[in-house]
């Protein structure tokens, strides 16, 4: 190994507001040494999340991140030195890497991945994203062939292949996300029957002439007011899929509502349960397997947006949280 110099980006300070470039630093740290137990990591592909910005709130499922510390993320990475039997350089690895080039992680935490081509396959559709869309729609909102799927955050890495699983299973699958050109991708490119442009204002009136038959199962990216449009169409005994709240993440005051709460989900007989992906992670072969499946057959597409560079990192986050993206963001180290 000829690099010395270990490139971090640190969040310097947590946003009480939006966040910008100015909660981050670039600066040169040193390359660890692995402990007993841990594996020195080269950093390949850094995952973007709407959850690094919720994170920046306080402990969730995972601890919160703090300020004056290398801004935390997935990441997948290649083993190139290692004090844990189980690893040995080469190997291919996810874990919480963080931001940087290189990283020491005890092998406990990590996951150790098959060598397959494209590796950015890794972070999307066989990462947390894709397990999200499988587990998240099919064990959460249990779709039947005829009835209709909505997606919030469609266009996102995890709303790309709900959708698509939806249609898969013999589903109407209808997107809710922002501008008429990501709506357009959604039904022309990845197989959609129907979008909404939220940002168009009438949102639960697209939604009713999107979804003429109501609501059977919502795959809830959003919370906030889109929650909100769709609960009055849900069906009698729908199923709403609870997987995050990105329209309360990024400096946004929570909001009071959404309307309709409890009223709605007793007298429809509604289902509404939240799930957290590593709760399925005993299933995740299974999942994989039929993923590549659909993969290798087409069925399903994988959308990806690569950037280049760990000093791009920040302004791709933010630029994530504004919507920039379409499909799973990453940056390549
Ligand atoms: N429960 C779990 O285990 C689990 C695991 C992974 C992810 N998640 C959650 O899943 C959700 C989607 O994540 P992701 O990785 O698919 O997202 P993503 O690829 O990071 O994309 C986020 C998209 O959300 C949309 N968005 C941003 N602000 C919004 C707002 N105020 N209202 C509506 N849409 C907004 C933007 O697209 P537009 O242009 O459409 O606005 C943006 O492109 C997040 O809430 C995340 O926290 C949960």
């Amino acid at each position: 190994m000829n690099a010395t110099v270990n490139r971090q980006i640190l969040l310097v300070e947590k946003p009480s507001g939006k966040l910008g470039p100015e909660h981050f630093k670039l600066t040169d740290g040193s390359i660890p040494e692995p402990k007993d137990g841990e594996a020195l990591l080269r950093v390949r592909f850094i995952s973007l999340d709407a959850a690094n910005r919720a994170w920046m709130h306080g402990a969730t499922y995972r601890s919160a991140v703090e300020a004056n510390t290398v801004m935390a993320g997935g990441g997948i990475a290649e083993v190139v030195a290692s004090k844990s039997p189980g690893l040995a350089p080469g190997d291919i690895v996810f874990g919480d890497t963080g931001w940087q080039d290189y990283a020491a992680i005890p092998a406990k935490h990590l996951t150790k991945l098959p060598k397959l081509e494209p590796m950015t396959h890794l972070l999307s559709v066989y990462g947390i994203a894709g397990l999200t869309a499988y587990f998240g729609l099919l064990e959460i909102g249990k779709p039947k062939a005829g009835e209709t799927v909505v997606v919030s955050a469609a266009a996102g890495s995890v709303g790309s292949i709900v959708g698509q699983i939806a249609k898969i299973k013999g589903c109407h699958a209808v997107g809710i996300a922002g501008g008429k050109d990501k709506c357009h991708w959604l039904t022309s490119e990845l197989g959609f029957d129907a979008a909404v442009d939220y940002k168009d204002g009438a949102v639960f009136k697209a939604l009713r002439a999107a979804a003429p038959k109501g609501i059977d199962v919502y795959f809830d990216n959003v919370g906030g007011d889109i929650l909100e449009a769709c609960l009055p169409q849900m069906n009698n005994y729908g199923r709403i899929a609870c997987c995050g709240a990105i329209s309360q993440y990024d400096g946004v005051p929570a909001a009071h509502g959404p309307r309709g709460v409890p009223g709605l989900i007793v007298v429809k007989r509604l289902i509404m349960q939240g799930f957290i992906v590593m709760d399925f992670m005993a299933e995740r072969a299974r999942a994989v397997n039929e993923l590549q499946g659909w993969v290798t057959s087409g069925k399903l597409k994988v959308p990806e947006d690569v950037i280049d560079g760990l000093e791009n990192t920040p302004a791709a986050l933010i630029g994530l949280l504004a919507g920039e993206n379409r499909g799973k963001r990453m940056i390549r180290v």
